[in-house]
């Protein structure tokens, strides 16, 4: 299964930050997902952790001495920074950060920095006053300059109790940096994919709408995978619980007219455009500015009107165009007929009348159907999984054009 964190030798340096707590679910979801995790210690971030907690997650020596002659650094004390993919500041105390802009090698961790040809990433943690000072400031700039990627802060409860800017930005959202660095270069690089997620809400009046059981999940695992692969990816997507994604531009849309809007403007100079969301067939002929009353009425008649169909209007040249056939019913024929009337590259054709798959599961099960008349089964896998099977498919075509 793609795995962009598979193998990848992760570098990660933890300092004397209170959100070194935060460092230990970092290694753990690194390892999780099949990665090289090793660890180097600040002196300072030992008086909050022992390495042990490291060492029993990621199962690797962790570095605390340059001149431990016992590790592997203090005898190649350029070791890590050689094999590294990535290395990875986090958190990263105010005082490691102007360590750093200054070109210190006094511990292993700046001297790790100092030697290394991988990208570096620093997630700042410190308290607001910390961050906001002119030379912490003046120092992130430096790093900036250098190449090296920043990840956060972030605003929330700091430990100093008070809520500002400073906070350590969550491991998950670091993994999901990590990801976009390490896959910039991936075999989508260059191209730009617009992706759609989510069910629209056509309103009857201010407080009442029409909408649809999609969660979003697959529109996102796209975009996420997109990502992964180097895309630059636009999400166009209606409110959901998702998290968006970490280097996606989003932009937030309401209903049918709005997604129209937004999915013509974007794909005038993209190179593909994944049709994922549950867009209304149908809204409303009229929306009332007020909230309807209830009357002595027994039924209350809506009339409805088609909406544009947003692919079909789509007709960037050498776009490639992929739809979704949501289904309850004869799902392989009414896929082939979306590929004909609406001159789609590719459909991916899913039976939603199954719990186990579709619409708000993590899994789903799709049947990939081209212009070329190629059907391919995925059989049950995770949307991330079947995400990434489609921009296979969608590649192909980008280099055929
Ligand atoms: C309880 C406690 C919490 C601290 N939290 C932070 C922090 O979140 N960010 C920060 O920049 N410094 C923090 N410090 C100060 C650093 O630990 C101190 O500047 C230290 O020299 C950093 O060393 P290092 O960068 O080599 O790890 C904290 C200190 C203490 C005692």
């Amino acid at each position: 299964m793609p795995n962009i964190l598979a193998d990848k030798k992760i570098v990660l340096g933890v300092t004397g930050s209170i959100a070194c707590y935060k460092a230990v679910d970092l290694a753990s979801k690194l390892k999780q997902a099949g990665a090289l995790v090793e660890v180097i210690l600040t002196e300072s971030a030992q008086q909050f952790l022992s390495p042990l907690s490291f060492n029993s997650i990621t199962h690797q020596p962790v570095v605390t001495s340059l001149f431990d002659t016992n590790s592997e650094a203090g005898i190649n004390h350029v070791a890590l920074a050689r094999r590294a993919d990535i290395v990875v500041v986090a958190p990263a105390t105010a005082n490691t950060i102007a360590k750093i802009a200054n070109g210190q090698a006094d511990d292993a961790l700046g001297t790790t920095v100092l030697a290394t040809e991988a990208p570096i990433m620093v997630c700042p943690a410190m308290d607001g006053n910390m961050y906001e000072s002119p030379a912490t400031q003046a120092n992130i700039a430096t790093l900036k300059e250098r190449g090296i990627h920043l990840a956060g802060p972030e605003v929330g409860h700091l430990a100093s109790g008070q809520t500002g800017i400073g906070r350590l930005i969550e491991p998950q959202q670091i993994a999901s940096h990590i990801r976009l660095i390490l896959g910039r270069n991936g075999d989508l690089a260059g191209k730009k994919i617009v992706v759609s997620a989510g069910g629209t809400r056509e309103s009857l009046d201010p407080v009442r709408e029409i909408t649809n059981r999609s969660s979003g999940k697959m529109g996102y695992a796209i975009a996420e995978a997109a990502l992964d692969r180097g895309a630059s990816v636009v999400l166009v997507s209606t409110p959901t619980n998702l998290s968006s994604p970490v280097g996606a531009t989003v932009v937030l849309v309401k209903d049918a007219a709005d997604m129209y809007q937004a999915i013509i403007t974007e794909s005038k100079d993209a190179d593909g455009l994944v049709m994922a969301a549950a867009v209304a067939d149908w809204q409303p002929v009229a929306s009332s500015g007020q909230k309807a009353k209830k009357s002595n009425k027994k039924t209350w008649a809506i009339e409805l009107t088609q909406t544009p169909d947003i692919i079909a209007s789509v007709s960037t040249k050498g776009l490639i165009k992929v739809g979704f056939a949501a289904e309850t019913e004869s799902v392989l024929q009414n896929a082939e007929a979306k590929i004909k009337s609406k001159n789609l590259d590719i459909v991916v054709a899913n039976d939603v009348s199954s719990e186990q798959i579709g619409f708000g599961s993590d899994n789903n099960e799709v049947t990939i159907i081209d212009r070329l008349g190629r059907v391919e089964e995925t059989g049950l896998l995770s949307k991330y999984d079947i995400a990434w099977q489609i921009l296979d498919r969608t590649l192909e075509f980008m280099k055929a054009t």
